[in-house]
């Protein structure tokens, strides 16, 4: 059987028995701050394990996209050295929401593997939890599984990860026979191999390690493609089995080898042939490198395959090729390999020849280092190197000490962490900076219990009307205040606030809050915790109590944020439309001047793809489409397919920002309609670190102001040319072109000058010198190049002798030296001009037949003359 057939045979057999057949999800969690990558089966349903969700049907079965790197699951730097591990592998499972348990998860997985898979009984072993007595009984009586072939193992139970749904679970194990290592279960070597996991879901785990009893029993199962298939195709290893088999011979290919030469060689084409299939598919999952979090992942797995296509001999580049050759292999079952082929490609190329250019140099100094330290008879690389290496040449520290390995030294790893905490500790400081300031303002806000409620959604502020609120906390000049007077810098907590909290890439509001009597200026607004809103601000007149009733009015610009704030969310959708779904918010500025917004894309826009979006967020515009929030549970809101912006945390329930086909999560400040955002226009688009771009847009006024600039340069342009509208840019080319043409022109005339006055005489002339004869020439106004044409010219001309060639350049005087081939022994031009320049306080040289330099006086070409025949007199 092929691997397709294992696949596609697994998810018929449960579809058989009821099962839907729900496509695997994405590698990024589904809005689960507890997993970097989805590792399991069971993630995309672990609400509906805890009763949180209901999918509609009790029985699913999926292959899933899974990714282990780290933890106690998998660790990355086993993957390549053995013939099962793997970073991304595929999962078989069927699943059992509340309806079958223990018994039929039992009987199907059994009937599977010995009637589909045609295993044989006799070659299968069985663990249990050793308090599992039911699941010893099902094995045993209803499967009819011998009594020995039982074992009890206390490590049977399972858990997502620290917290999320568990239970105790049950493992199918195969035995290989005597040809691989091993001798029992005990000690299993390669010979005993888990095959499949039946996990028997039966709580959910807290925090705090509390187990609470799910709402009902349920099934979670998990076998990995990679091993069955290893098994059903009767090779040693996973990498043998068509997953991975095209693809280690494909990087051999390109090495010039071929796998089963030698076990280095082995272990190099199986970690890039792991790895590049989890960079072909972190990729089309929309996860590019980058310098944290899950792009770190993708960066550290393409570098630690390159470093071993190094170590191969391979010093071009080889691993996009690979990563392409992965939709040969598994296009059929994901066709986002297929879609979204040229991002992998542009992605994987970029990456690869990025570091292909730091391994080169990074190596050099490597290698000079562990010189040193050999020399020196130490054991270890010691932290400081390894940290420069990573600082300065992006050397990951594994890769370090992977090189280090193979000369027989360690890295001096708590040296390094050392350094590399310093280097937080001082990127810490310099951003948090103002932010910090407030931390102890919090502090006492939260040990005084005030909080303020955000009421700036529905607040209209068209009409410019005021909110009333209470007055609930006052500190002036940092720190905890009754009353506050005139003149005082202060920060106000009041109990609702239509002020927006500067918070997810939206600016603060600015405003004004007045009472009886008193009235302050509040210069920038900030949330640092969901129910606490601080005014930052100044008491311009009168004085403030604790208690006072105020009115709030935020600044009008206000308005102009919401446009902005929503024009963002159109034109995300606008890019993920005209660029495809790769494309993911990575940050964003919103002020009432202009927009910003990040995105993750590979390289640059073309004008077409620009134009596209920004036609896009107009028609959307035009349509005056309604902009309506709604607050939900967070895993709806992501079924509904809300945009969230990965990495951030959000709480059980959120709020939702629609309008037309855009659903995002936000808690940011709109507009009602998007016909209030008026006009839409781009200004630039940018790089701004490897797969992320910039745009900077305006909207509303700021556009209309913008676009009324241009096309007042564009009329006044007109008028001076003479030239109505699209005539203009023919115009302008053609007067370039004829400047170009002039330019050209003048200074050939001004060559031709220059010669023919030299010969006649004139600013120039010929003189001797103890039988030299010396051509004196000025070229101002003349280009570089065409004075060097024209001291060859003179040159020629003279047949034996020097020529000196002047040209005004700026406040200085440009000087050129030529010598005639019979003199330049005797003089050569380089040595005779730094002789000549030098008391001028010139510089310059050249080689024997020409010479160049300059000195600091724009007249001085007597006196440059001067000392050339003083020089060749003496
Ligand atoms: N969730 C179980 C596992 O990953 C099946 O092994």
């Amino acid at each position: 059987m092929t691997s397709q057939q294992i696949r596609s045979e697994f998810l018929r057999f449960f579809e058989a028995r009821g099962h839907r057949v729900v496509p695997s999800h994405g590698l990024i969690p589904p809005a689960d701050p507890t997993l970097l990558f989805v590792n399991a089966g069971m993630v995309q349903f672990k609400d509906v394990f805890t009763g949180r969700r209901d999918p509609g049907y009790r029985r699913a079965t999926t292959t899933q996209k899974c990714l282990r790197v780290s933890g106690k699951h998998n660790d990355l730097e086993q993957v390549g050295r053995t013939p099962r591990h793997h970073t991304f592998f595929e999962m078989l499972g069927n699943f059992s929401f509340g309806d079958y348990f223990k018994a039929e998860a039992c009987r199907f997985a059994w009937d599977l593997l010995t009637g589909v898979y045609g295993l044989d009984p006799k070659d299968l072993w069985v663990t249990v939890h050793p308090d599992d007595d039911e699941a010893r009984t099902i094995w045993t009586r209803d499967v009819g599984v011998a009594p020995d072939r039982v074992l009890a193992d206390p490590s049977n139970f399972w858990s997502m990860g620290d917290t999320g749904p568990c239970g105790p679970c049950s493992e199918i194990h195969i035995d290989r026979g005597p040809s691989y290592p091993g001798v029992s279960m005990a000690d299993p070597g390669h010979r005993f191999m888990e095959l499949w996991n039946l996990v028997f879901m039966q709580y959910d785990r807290d925090g705090e390690g509390r187990l609470t009893p799910l709402p009902a029993p349920s099934i979670d199962t998990g076998m990995g493609l990679e091993r069955i298939c290893s098994v059903i195709q009767g090779v040693r290893s996973n990498y043998e089995t068509d997953l991975f088999r095209p693809l280690m011979d494909r990087a051999a290919a390109l090495a010039g080898t071929a796998y089963g030469r030698d076990e280095e060689g082995d272990t190099a084409l199986r970690v890039i042939a792991d790895h590049a299939r989890a960079t072909a598919f972190l990729i089309a999952d929309g996860i590019y490198p980058e310098n944290e979090g899950r792009g770190y992942v993708l960066r550290r797995l393409m570098r630690r395959a390159l470093r071993f296509g190094h170590k191969m001999g391979l010093r071009q580049p080889f691993f996009t090729e690979v990563v392409l050759a992965v939709e040969a292999v598994m296009g059929e079952a994901w066709p986002e390999l297929a879609a979204h082929r040229e991002v992998i490609r542009k992605v994987a190329a970029q990456e690869e020849d990025r570091f292909l250019r730091t391994l080169a140099s990074g190596m050099e100094m490597l290698e000079q280092a562990i010189g040193r330290v050999r020399e020196s008879g130490s054991q270890r690389l010691d932290g400081e190197t390894v940290f420069t290496l990573y600082d300065t040449h992006g050397f990951p520290a594994d890769l370090t000490a992977l090189v280090a390995e193979e000369h027989g030294l360690g890295i001096d790893e708590e040296g390094f962490a050392a350094r590399m905490e310093q280097q937080r500790e001082r990127g810490r400081a310099s951003w948090k900076g103002a932010a910090e300031d407030l931390a102890p303002v919090v502090e006492e806000c939260r040990a005084r219990g005030w909080t303020s409620a955000f009421v700036g959604h529905d607040w209209d502020e068209g009409t410019g009307q005021e909110v009333p609120s209470t007055i609930r906390g006052i500190f002036a000049d940092g720190v905890p205040v009754e009353e506050a007077r005139e003149g005082q810098s202060v920060i106000l907590v009041v109990s609702e606030t239509p002020f927006y909290g500067e918070s997810g890439g939206q600016v603060g509001d600015r405003g004004r809050i007045r009472g009886e009597g008193v009235r302050v200026q509040v210069q920038d607004t900030r949330r640092p915790q969901e129910d606490l809103i601080l005014h930052l601000g100044h008491v311009e007149a009168g004085s403030l109590r604790i208690g006072d009733r105020v009115l709030l009015a935020p600044d009008p610009a206000r308005r102009r944020t919401r446009r902005n704030h929503s024009a963002t969310h159109l034109l995300h959708r606008a890019l993920r439309e005209v660029l495809g779904g790769h494309v993911r918010q990575r940050g964003s500025l919103v002020t009432p001047d202009r927009l910003r917004f990040d995105f993750s894309h590979p390289g640059p826009m073309t004008p077409e793809e620009l134009r596209a979006v920004e036609d896009h967020v107009q028609r959307a515009i035009f349509d005056d489409l309604p902009v309506t929030t709604e607050v939900l549970p967070l895993q709806e809101a992501v079924d509904r397919g809300a945009l969230h912006f990965f990495g951030d945390k959000y709480g059980d329930v959120v709020r939702m920002v629609r309008m037309g086909e855009s659903r995002e999560l936000c808690g940011g400040t709109h507009v009602r309609r998007t016909g209030e955002i008026g006009v839409f226009v781009i200004l630039s688009e940018g790089g701004i670190s490897a797969g992320v771009r910039r745009i900077e847009a305006l909207t509303g006024e700021a556009a209309v102001e913008w676009l009324r600039q241009r096309a007042d340069w564009i009329g006044r342009l007109s008028e001076a040319l003479k030239v109505d509208g699209p005539g203009i840019l023919d115009r302008v080319q053609r007067l370039l072109a004829e400047e170009k043409a002039l330019r050209k022109e003048v200074s050939e005339l001004k060559v031709k000058a220059a010669a023919g006055a030299s010969g006649t005489g004139g600013s120039g002339g010929v003189r001797e010198v103890g039988g030299i004869r010396v051509q004196v020439a000025s070229a101002d106004g003349v280009d570089p190049k065409a004075a060097r044409d024209l001291a060859d010219t003179l040159r020629e001309r003279l047949g034996s002798g020097i020529v000196l060639l002047t040209r005004v350049d700026g406040d200085r005087l440009a000087v050129m030296l030529a010598v005639t081939k019979n003199l330049s022994d005797r003089y050569p031009a380089g040595r005779v001009l730094q002789a000549v320049l030098s008391p001028l306080e010139g510089r310059g040289g050249g080689n024997p037949l020409l010479a160049q330099g300059s000195v600091p006086d724009r007249e001085g070409a007597a006196r440059v003359l001067d000392a050339l025949l003083r020089h060749l007199s003496s």
